[in-house]
């Protein structure tokens, strides 16, 4: 396809105008149409971006249709389940899976960078006590930008890579200080003898009177959500972050930026509403009754947890969540845990109902991974925070390929006008 082109007609003057097809090693070939405003003097209209390729990247594949996703083009069913979380951090910052040495000294920089300026600490103090965790968690990591004045160089890249070891290393700290903050509890400080789940897991339910020893389920399942939800090619906050990045802004303010727009129910946000979701079901016989909620146009209310701008299969990484959600919950002794069997049920029933089969509506990551984040013990108002903590790893990785891209240039949508044409100012005596 080195040369193919496409030709574009305007109707309205008969003018056609030949455009060249970019093609990737995998996946749908793009319409390099960035020259034809200059040419043909009219922009393209695709609200939600159903059909537009922001950029180049080769960090992760998506195939909607076969339900495949590939972080550097290895399958998540396999990383999933033989990878650790800051192993397959490597890859998706780096692009190979790493060597032993090259992992040992990875985890060792991470480790390093896990605790927090003392005076962040007065950041969480001003939260009221009971301020939502992700409201915490943009404010904080916006602030770290104060902090850190010796990495804000987004054309150095050592900055850049320090910025993100130091985002990956301290989200979790900053997240299990959130969750602190909100139960009024003491901040628990970082373990070094710790590998990353286990530690994230111990700042969340240790306590200066009594130690936690994360049990090893618990930290495989905090492992497998991490990998699951560590990147996702362009979705809406990894855009986020992509876009303000793109006007130099520096690494902290990008992410918080990115945690923003994670927060959104039909986002990350989903993980939250589909366990509030759940509870109000609260039994197998009142599902039909949602269901048809989720079908009626006047009802505001949908499924959380079912649908996906791309997946128009089963989303790879729900099937993953649902068949280890069994297993998690048997060991963590949850295992009569009814909204899992709620869960199923709902899943069962909307499967087989018309509307969602014939809109391709399934399952998605949010769906299954609440039901595992609770029985860990984790509140609900901090699963979108457990997705933040693994996106973040996504959100630098796309930030440094961006940056590093040399026809990286500002983000600057168009727009179809459709407010008032010129007209004069009318003296208030006049309107
Ligand atoms: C994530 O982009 C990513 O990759 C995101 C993510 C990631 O890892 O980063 O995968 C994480 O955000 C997963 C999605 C979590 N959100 C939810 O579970 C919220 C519920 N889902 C929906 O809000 C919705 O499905 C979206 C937002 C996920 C996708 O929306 P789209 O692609 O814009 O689809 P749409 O809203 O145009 O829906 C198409 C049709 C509509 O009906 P019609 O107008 O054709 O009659 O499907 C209907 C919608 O009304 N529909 C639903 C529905 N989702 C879509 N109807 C009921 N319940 C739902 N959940």
């Amino acid at each position: 396809m080195a040369n193919e082109t496409t030709t574009i007609i305007n109707n309205a003057n008969g003018e056609s105008y030949e455009f060249p097809l970019r093609e990737g090693t995998i996946g749908p070939a793009a319409v390099d149409i960035s020259s034809l405003y200059k040419e043909a003097g009219i922009f393209t209209y695709d609200p939600g971006f159903m059909s537009t390729a922001s950029c180049h990247s080769a960090i992760t594949y998506i195939d909607g249709e076969q339900g495949v996703l590939l972080y550097r083009g290895y399958p998540i069913e396999q990383l999933a389940t033989k990878a650790s979380f800051l192993e397959v951090a490597y890859l998706l910052l780096y692009g190979e899976l790493p060597d032993e040495q090259s992992l040992v000294g990875f985890e060792t920089i991470i480790t390093r960078h896990t605790m927090l300026n003392e005076n962040l600490k007065n950041f969480l103090d001003g939260f009221h006590y009971d301020a939502h965790p992700m409201a915490m968690l943009v404010g904080v990591v916006g602030s770290l930008s104060a902090f850190y004045h010796d990495s804000l160089s987004v054309n150095e890249p050592r900055h850049r890579e320090i910025s993100a070891h130091r985002l990956i290393a301290k989200l979790p700290t900053i997240a299990a200080a959130a969750y602190k903050h909100s139960i009024g509890e003491p901040i628990m400080y970082p373990r070094n003898d710790l590998r990353y789940c286990a530690n994230f897991l111990h700042m969340m339910f240790a306590t200066p009177c009594e130690d936690y020893k994360p049990g090893l389920i618990a930290e495989k399942a905090m492992n497998l959500l991490f990998i699951l939800h560590a990147d996702h090619e362009q979705n809406a906050s990894t855009s986020t972050v992509r876009l303000a990045g793109s006007s130099g802004a520096n690494p902290f303010a990008c992410v918080a930026a990115g945690i923003a727009s994670l927060w959104g129910p039909a986002h990350g946000g989903a993980n939250e509403a589909v366990l509030d979701m759940l509870v109000e079901i609260g039994d197998v016989k009142n599902v039909q009754r949602y269901i048809e909620k989720a079908k009626d146009k006047d009802d505001p209310f949908r499924l959380m947890g079912f649908g996906h701008r791309v997946y128009k299969n089963y989303d790879p990484r729900a099937k993953i969540i649902r068949e280890v959600c069994h297993q998690v919950l048997e060991e963590l002794a949850d295992a009569d845990n009814p909204l899992f069997d709620l869960a199923m049920r709902l899943e069962e029933i909307a499967l087989s109902d018309d509307y969602f089969v014939e809109r391709k509506l399934y399952p998605n990551v949010d769906f299954y991974s609440g039901i595992i984040y609770r029985a860990l013990g984790i509140p609900r108002n901090m699963f979108t925070v457990m997705f933040a903590v693994a996106r973040t790893v996504g959100w630098v990785s796309h930030w440094m390929e961006m940056l590093s891209d040399s026809n990286n240039r500002i983000g600057r949508p168009r727009q179809i006008y459709c407010g008032p044409t010129q007209r004069d100012y009318v003296p208030i005596s006049k309107r």
